[in-house]
């Protein structure tokens, strides 16, 4: 099988989006103390998600979801996210202004940081938020820069979502961890995969059981699992066109919708295609979301809004029929908010 990961060749398994994560902390971690460093601190973006452990829910942007559990989770250093949409003309100044401010705290005390955790692309279930692959080229290089590591959460985006193999193809960068799940057993079974670069292995390869890194769970690498992910695998390559031209078709849909009234900041990547309700109080709690769902099922579409945000994530095997149909609905609805 070709290596979509470029130099990125060691794999830890387990199963489930959110413990691939944990993984992808601990290893950063370790990977400082095995090097005797006492670096500590991630660096994190706001808006994001994680997963549902407690590690996962500390690196993700404090929100409804981990508000309970506030005093539980570890300290992290938070970054805005540039999330951009069709006709943003201040994108590059929003971009160079969050490089600064990473630089500054990178500047100022490099030996506290232990890695940079980021959604590359498209922040999924904090409101289908994207940026450009010029921004993870410029974070990719400030972490080299500094000698401090760099994780992709590829949970959501991995195996063809952005139209590329992976976010970090697309943004043709390579980080030094990658957390990967959903898509690599197209979503039927549970598994996931941490993976790294050798250097980052090459710090865990010892005789001393200190180094070692210590997790495991009885589902690691379940082999009926693995056996779907192999499948899922050879469909995905065979069908690669599939997901490589569907930002041509949202946008052949989106055009129309870009001067209508109730929507703004349109946005694609790749397979996915975001838009938000114009809305006094936007957000995850907003009741518009109840509405279109229920607007949606008398459609005959099963739609999810998050929040004010409507978005599209339609399955690879869609027919330019079935894509017709859901914009047709969509805009139906959209007469009735
Ligand atoms: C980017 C991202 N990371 C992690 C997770 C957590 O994955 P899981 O639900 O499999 O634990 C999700 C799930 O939606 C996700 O979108």
């Amino acid at each position: 099988m070709p290596n979509y990961l470029q130099v990125l060749a060691e794999f830890f398994f387990s199963d489930n989006g959110s413990t691939a994560v944990e993984v992808a902390l601990k290893m950063a971690y370790q990977y400082w103390a095995n090097h005797n460093q006492k670096r500590q601190t991630f660096l994190a973006f706001e808006g994001s998600y994680h997963g549902d452990t407690i590690g996962a829910m500390s690196v993700g942007g404090r929100s409804l979801f981990s508000d309970v559990y506030r005093s539980l989770l570890f300290d992290v250093e938070y970054l805005p996210f540039p999330d951009t949409y069709f006709g943003d003309t201040l994108i590059e100044e929003k971009e160079e202004r969050i490089l600064e401010q990473i630089q500054e705290k990178l500047n100022h005390s490099p030996e506290q940081y232990a890695a940079i955790i980021i959604e590359p692309l498209v922040q999924g279930a904090g409101g289908m938020r994207m940026c450009r692959p010029e921004f993870i080229r410029s974070l990719s290089q400030i972490a080299i820069d500094f000698n401090v590591l760099l994780i992709f959460d590829e949970v959501m985006v991995g195996f063809g979502r952005t139209g590329d193999w992976f976010a970090c193809r697309k943004a043709n960068v390579t980080p030094d961890i990658i957390c990967l799940s959903k898509g690599l057993t197209g979503g039927t079974l549970p598994l996931s995969v941490t993976v790294c670069s050798e250097k980052i292995y090459n710090a865990f390869y010892s005789d001393d059981p200190l180094k070692a890194l210590y997790h495991g769970h009885s589902y690691t690498a379940n082999p009926l699992g693995c056996a779907v992910a192999i499948a899922s695998m050879e469909l995905l390559i065979e069908n690669e066109t599939a997901f490589r031209q569907m930002d041509q078709q949202h946008w052949k849909y989106l055009q129309p919708l870009l001067e209508h009234p109730k929507l703004e900041r349109l946005r694609v990547m790749g397979t996915i295609a975001a838009m938000d309700i114009v809305a006094d109080q936007p957000g995850y709690l907003n009741p518009i979301s109840l509405h279109i769902r229920q607007e949606a099922i008398a459609h005959n579409l099963l739609l999810r809004p998050l929040g004010n945000v409507l978005y599209l994530l339609p399955p690879y095997c869609i027919t330019e029929d079935e894509l017709t149909f859901a914009y047709q609905g969509i805009t139906a609805i959209l007469a009735t908010v």
